[in-house]
């Protein structure tokens, strides 16, 4: 029997898996920078969390979670996406009785969505996310704004785009809603069972239909813009600015509406428009959730975070043709004649190793050419070769693969020598 991967997850293998290293290594820097701490919350949690969190009516809870019983019949949900799970871990951990506000966390792994897999969406990804939770400030909107650009940056995309709405606060939402179910109901059996469902439960998704966007009444409908309150208008205005200060380009888009229902004030995607990048353009989407922590049973904490798969990053460096710069060379590989020998050179890599160089031997006992070809397939940096006769002058001739150039060290040497040539110390 041969068994196949489950549909819509992947296999990362080395040679992909340095690619992968380096974006999340980016990520965690960048983090530092901006004082963004690591939280790793389980890949599980209690099923209520994220319908309650992530919101009833929503396409995720609706269609998309693994969700099942444990052996003792409770409901349990691979974690769809993080922000639910954060605030949990949040209140749980009571982090906001931390006097250093707001609390900065961020986190790498993977959520899994039971979507119909295609190219850059898959059922198991890997989301970067952060999340800044305990203050209503639009300079922190911005923060996690600017975060996210500069990793894309960092990665040397070029073309992309960010853009951003605001969805306004519980009032504004409130005002807004009603407006959409008055301008949709009159025709709404014209449109998907989705949107028909949606009508009263979550009128703002019917924007974000696929079916039914070519609809007359999508283009008309009223915008939230038109239905934000002073104080929306306020926070959206100052965040702008804030934009225009950090020399962040942005588009407005009034219909832009996130999936996921903890969303009000500011809500952004960031998206590529590179050339021959597939049809999901979509990097990167968050936005602020004032109200989700008090939700899930905390005091009022309001907050703000996005997240971003990997598997899209990758996606998006492919389609601009950059090629991260990861290799997997061998600093320096043994070749070693005789059994004396090859127990010297046993010892030698294990001291190799421990000062941090990448070295390896021949284990299948193959000849001197067979050694080289094997040198040469890891593209070596140096090639040592030891002999009876070397070992027993305590010699060991050492090949730079770039110059040409060879040299014979004095065995006790040799270690200071390589770390010399390849670490600079
Ligand atoms: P989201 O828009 O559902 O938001 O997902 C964020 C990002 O995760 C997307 O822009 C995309 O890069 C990636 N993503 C989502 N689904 C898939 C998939 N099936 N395959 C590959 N990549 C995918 C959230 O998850 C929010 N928790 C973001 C957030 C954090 N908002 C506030 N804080």
């Amino acid at each position: 029997m041969a068994y196949k991967i489950p549909r819509g997850t992947q296999d990362i293998l080395p040679g992909d898996s340095e690619k992968w290293q380096w974006i999340e290594t980016i990520a965690k820097e960048t983090c530092k920078a901006y004082q963004y701490r690591e939280i790793r919350t389980p890949m599980f949690e209690h099923t209520d969390l994220f319908t309650r969190g992530v919101g009833e009516s929503t396409d995720i809870v609706q269609k998309e979670m693994y969700t099942f019983d444990d052996r003792k019949g409770r409901s349990l949900t691979l974690r769809p996406e993080g922000t639910a799970s954060v605030a949990r871990a949040f209140v749980e951990n009571k982090l906001y009785a931390n006097p250093v506000q707001p609390t900065k966390l961020y986190y790498i792994g993977p959520m899994f969505r039971y979507e119909r897999p295609q190219t850059g969406r898959y059922r198991q990804f890997y989301q970067f996310g952060i999340e800044a939770i305990g203050i209503n400030d639009p300079a922190i909107d911005a923060e996690v704004i600017s975060l996210a650009l500069s990793i894309y940056k960092k990665a040397g995309l070029k073309n992309i785009k960010l853009v951003i709405n605001s969805l306004g606060d519980k009032d504004s939402r409130a005002a807004h809603k009603e407006a959409l179910i008055r301008h949709f109901e009159p025709r709404i059996d014209e449109f998907c069972g989705d949107c028909q469902k949606r009508l009263h439960t979550n009128p703002l998704r019917i924007l974000d239909c696929k079916q039914d966007r070519d609809h007359e009444l999508m283009g008309t409908a009223p915008s939230i813009q038109d239905y934000l309150n002073e104080e929306s208008k306020e926070y959206f205005n100052k965040l702008l600015t804030y934009l225009s200060d950090l020399d962040i380009p942005y588009t407005v888009d009034p219909n832009l509406v996130r999936g996921l229902d903890y969303y009000n004030h500011t809500a952004f995607e960031i998206m590529s428009d590179a050339e021959g990048f597939g049809a999901i353009t979509t990097l990167a989407g968050g936005g602020r959730y004032n109200g989700l922590v008090e939700e899930v049973g905390g005091p009022e904490a309001p907050g703000i975070g996005f997240a971003m798969s990997i598997e899209r990053l990758l996606a998006a460096l492919d389609a601009e043709q950059i090629e991260p710069p990861v290799t997997n060379e061998t600093d320096c590989f043994i070749a070693a004649l005789g059994d004396k020998a090859r127990d010297a050179a046993v010892r030698l890599l294990a001291q190799l190793r421990a000062e941090g160089i990448s070295s390896e031997i021949d284990y299948e006992n193959k000849k001197l050419k067979g050694q080289f070809k094997a040198a040469e397939r890891r593209s070596a940096k140096f090639i040592a070769i030891l002999g009876e006769n070397e070992l027993n002058e305590q010699k060991i001739n050492v090949k730079d693969t770039e110059t040409g150039e060879q040299l014979e060290i004095k065995l006790d040497e040799f270690v200071r020598f390589m770390k010399a040539n390849i670490t600079g110390a």
